[in-house]
């Protein structure tokens, strides 16, 4: 184990694999998918499977060279020190001098007891810390789901409301209506998040405040949606509870203490984040604590036992089997090489409709940089736009550019082998459909055979990631196997993708906006408009 960073030159391009692989680009141009797909051996050779999952890349638009020269690239950019690095704690987020450990959070998971090899950060062993507070976080839960815990009235909780956006709301939206079918049927899970006030007024219309419980999820607890949403939950609670209902009503997740106390969260009510926890990775800390409301602490443990098994496979697989390598290699390959602009989503179970939107925080505002780890300007490209939309919705939406427009894009086809609701014939059937949609990117529709209209040019390169069924492990794996996808993409491309700088200018304008917008005086532009037409 290593807690220095490993030596890195800031340009990718310059390395021989690299180099390669621009021309080993050009030659594949001649190559479609159709002349790949039929050659025997092909799904074998671009298949790697665990215990839990298979990842089907061999409709990518890659040959045996292809991969060759991307493990190549991956030991030139010292991927398994930065494993070590990663796993280790040494401070890879390098522009706050951190380090980023969620994998702690999710080590040894069902093991309450420190455990013998600690690790370190500023003298506190983070592994026996993460293990009280989850301890604490779980009991706390259990009482809630048992209705042990009451509110000021006497009452039990039957709604709990998590008020938290981006890293504290993604991820457990995504969850809880993933598994959906684990959740507690006595206690209904809300989320508001946006800054608007009509998601909040949308939750509130339907609740009692003596049975609601609020969990505030904010690693700063300096969010404005966050704490504007929570003043507006406070105000609404004491219209008909007394003062002293805030602290009985209201819990938090933070890295603030002094912010937690100024709300008034009691010491039993509060947990704690760490800095060490970037907000896109923290599903796994308290911030779940709405989720483990929800499934309930053995599944939310499953969970965690799913992501540490994913965690465990990333660190010891070869990496040529290795299924967060190959995805991370595979979108550089796309992104770098073919050109492809934009990666799209595309999950064959409804149950995982949120994912998409999880994955777009958690690839976009972790490798949205254009700048290097050593501060230069990345002189190739970086992150990759991310979209998509469960199947088969999105066949009969957007898939009509995929298939005939002139854009660019990768895609992922996720699903469970078996179905996530009774109807399991019906899920057979969207597992038909998403078989037949990546064969017809991959090979379209020749020219030869039909007028223009009916070509789909094919060639457009997809993998297929297959479970057997959608249950808290499997998430937390197939969660756990996308962050690591990105940080590998992150090691290839030298940029942090553990800092988020690129959110805080519009942050602080959105402030003089808001000045402006109070102010008496004449504001310019659209500015004037909107005051004007504010006026009753
Ligand atoms: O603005 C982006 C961001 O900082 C995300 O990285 C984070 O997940 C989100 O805001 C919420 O932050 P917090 O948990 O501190 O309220």
């Amino acid at each position: 184990m290593t807690t220095q960073l490993p030596r890195q030159s800031s340009d990718p391009t310059d390395l021989p694999a690299w180099q390669a692989l621009q021309d080993h680009a050009g030659e594949m141009q001649a190559l479609h998918l159709r002349d790949l797909i039929g050659q025997p051996r092909r799904y074998r050779q671009f298949c790697a499977e665990t215990e839990q999952f298979v990842l089907d890349y061999s409709r990518q638009r890659m040959t045996g060279k292809t991969l060759e020269l991307l493990l190549d690239l991956a030991r030139d950019r010292a991927l398994e020190q930065w494993v070590d690095a990663l796993f280790s704690g040494a401070p890879v987020n390098t522009t706050e001098n951190q380090p980023a450990l969620h994998t702690a959070l999710r080590s040894r998971p069902g093991d309450d007891q420190p455990v013998s090899e600690p690790l370190h950060v500023d003298g506190e062993d983070v592994r026996a810390v993460v293990s009280k507070e989850r301890s604490r976080m779980l009991r706390l839960a259990a009482r809630i789901r048992a209705g042990d815990y009451t509110g000021v009235t006497g009452a039990p909780v039957t709604d709990v409301v998590n008020i938290g956006i981006g890293g504290s709301d993604l991820g457990l939206v995504m969850a809880t209506e993933a598994l959906r079918p684990f959740c507690t049927r006595k206690i209904a899970s809300h989320f508001v998040s946006n800054i608007d006030g009509t998601q909040l007024a949308d939750v509130l219309e339907k609740l009692d405040p003596s049975t609601t419980l609020f969990i505030i999820c904010s690693k700063s607890f300096t969010t404005l949606e966050t704490r504007l949403n929570a003043e507006s939950a406070r105000a609404w609670l004491l219209r008909d509870l007394p003062e002293e209902a805030v602290g009985k009503h209201f819990m938090a997740v933070s890295v603030n203490a002094a912010a937690m106390d100024a709300f008034g969260i009691g010491a039993d009510n509060r947990f704690m984040m760490w800095d060490w926890v970037g907000g896109r990775y923290s599903m796994w800390s308290s911030i779940g604590l709405i989720l483990a409301i929800a499934i309930g602490p053995e599944q939310f443990q499953a969970l965690l036992q799913g992501a540490c098994e994913l965690d465990e496979h990333f660190r010891t697989a070869a990496p040529e089997d290795n299924l967060p390598v190959l995805l991370g290699l595979v979108g550089v390959w796309n992104r770098n090489f073919l050109g492809m602009n934009s990666h799209v989503v595309l999950p064959y179970d409804q149950r995982l409709h949120r994912f998409p939107a999880f994955l777009q925080q958690l690839e976009m505002e972790s490798l949205g940089k254009g700048v290097t780890r050593d501060g230069k300007p990345a002189g190739y490209t970086t992150g990759t736009v991310i979209w998509g939309e469960p199947g088969s919705n999105a066949q009969h939406s957007f898939f009509q550019l995929l298939h005939q427009g002139t854009s660019r894009f990768s895609a992922d086809f996720i699903a469970p082998v078996q179905a996530s609701s009774e109807y399991a014939d019906q899920h057979q059937a969207g597992l038909a459909n998403m078989l037949a949609q990546a064969e017809a990117l991959a090979l379209g529709q020749s020219e030869d055979d039909v007028p223009a209209h009916k070509v789909y040019p094919g060639n457009h390169p997809s993998s297929i990631l297959l479970f057997k069924m959608l249950d808290p492990r499997t998430l937390g794996y197939l969660v756990a196997l996308y962050e690591q996808a990105v940080f590998v993409r992150s090691v290839i491309w030298g940029v942090n993708p553990f800092d988020q700088w690129g959110v805080e200018l519009g942050k602080t304008m959105a402030r003089g906006m808001q000045q402006a917008l109070s102010s008496t005086g004449e504001a310019p532009g659209i500015i004037e408009k909107i005051k004007a037409w504010r006026r009753p």
